[in-house]
């Protein structure tokens, strides 16, 4: 029996990236076109020039898909794309995009939300993963714990009230001077910093709460480097990320277990671009060696945005007849 080739494109932020998926979790390409470089000079991504740009790479990126594959497009049985969360005229050009090669295909099309997909990378790491599991996802525009029940199951144990855990790491560097995105310039400094250092707060922490706040910790953070900074001290960066980091972890780390032990599931699984940082991905790992749960988190790579996650989502999926029809649209504010 042949397997299903699906094309998936992604779109939703600031990488422009098309996959060739064959059946559910094999990844026969996974080209990743990133703006980073272009947004840097601005601190962050401004929503006007990604959509350009996405609108220049969107079919060179399919293309190269196709080609590195090693198939003919006319091989592509259906296409999953990302319709949100996101920002809206990002989104809008993969779903276009994607609209337009269902259609002149005559291929099935398969609409796909973007935090589902980073929940999915973890099947394309973990071959023989499955659920039921519970799912950490901390991206930069998210941060949620989910309760996964099957492929097609989802249960939102609860997400963030304001920021994103992302997002205040990426505001954080930037009132450092740091350049964009600043995740990954905190977890290098992070790594020589004391993490005992400051002692910055931690929010909802009572046992039964899932949600998250991060703009407290944000606000105290800069609280902190501003009365430094008028004090006249030299600012010790690699303390202030460590203390930082410490704190959002902490969170992260407690509700998780504390989900996991709710639940009853035995496998934690990490998702999202924050699924990079080092400290989160240890200190998950010692803490589900001590209490025998089984932990997951994606290939790096598969961690920040990627269009291979929405095509293992698509598959999975489609096989429970989630297709879309053409007039799917971006919606920048969907949830789970
Ligand atoms: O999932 P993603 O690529 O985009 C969204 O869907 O939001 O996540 C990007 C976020 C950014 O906020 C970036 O700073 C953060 O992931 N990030 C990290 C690390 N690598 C990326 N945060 C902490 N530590 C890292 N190593
Ligand atoms: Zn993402």
């Amino acid at each position: 029996e042949k397997e299903i080739l699906t094309l998936a494109v992604e779109s939703s932020c600031d990488e422009t990236s098309a996959a060739v998926l064959k059946g559910g979790r094999t990844v026969l390409s996974n080209i990743i076109s990133t703006q980073i470089p272009v947004h840097q000079k601005f601190g962050g991504v401004v929503p006007e020039i990604a959509s350009r740009k996405h609108i220049v790479n969107i079919l060179p990126v399919v293309d190269e898909a196709v080609r590195q594959a090693g198939i003919r497009l006319q091989d592509i049985d259906q296409v999953a794309v990302t319709y949100g969360p996101g920002l809206v005229g990002a989104l809008l050009v993969g779903v276009s995009a994607a609209k337009a090669l269902a259609f002149s295909l005559d291929v099935p099309l398969i609409g796909v939300n973007h935090l589902e997909g980073h929940i999915f990378a973890n099947f394309l790491s973990a071959p023989d993963l499955e659920p039921p599991f519970m799912a950490l996802v901390v991206s930069g525009g998210h941060t949620a714990l989910v309760d996964v029940r099957g492929y097609n199951h989802f249960h939102m144990m609860g997400q963030t009230r304001d920021d994103a855990a992302g997002e205040a790491f990426d505001k954080i560097a930037r009132v450092m001077g740091l350049p964009y995105p600043g995740g990954p310039r905190i977890d290098a400094l992070a790594a020589r910093g004391n993490a005992m250092a400051i002692d910055f707060p931690q929010a909802l922490t009572e046992k039964g709460n899932y949600e998250f706040s991060f703009s407290g910790l944000k606000s105290a953070v800069l609280n902190y480097i501003n009365s430094e900074k008028m004090k006249g001290h030299a600012l010790n960066q690699p303390d202030i990320a460590a203390s930082f980091q410490r704190s959002v972890i902490e969170v992260l780390v407690g509700k998780a277990f504390q989900a996991v032990q709710e639940t009853g599931r035995s496998t934690l699984v990490l998702a999202g671009g924050v699924a990079a940082n080092s400290g989160l991905e240890q200190r998950l790992r010692e803490a589900a060696e001590k209490r025998g749960v089984r932990f997951c988190y994606p290939d790096r790579i598969l961690c920040t945005d990627n269009a291979a996650m929405i095509g293992c989502r698509g598959f999975y999926q489609s096989l429970a007849g989630g297709f879309s029809d053409l007039y799917l649209n971006a919606v920048p504010g969907l949830s789970l």
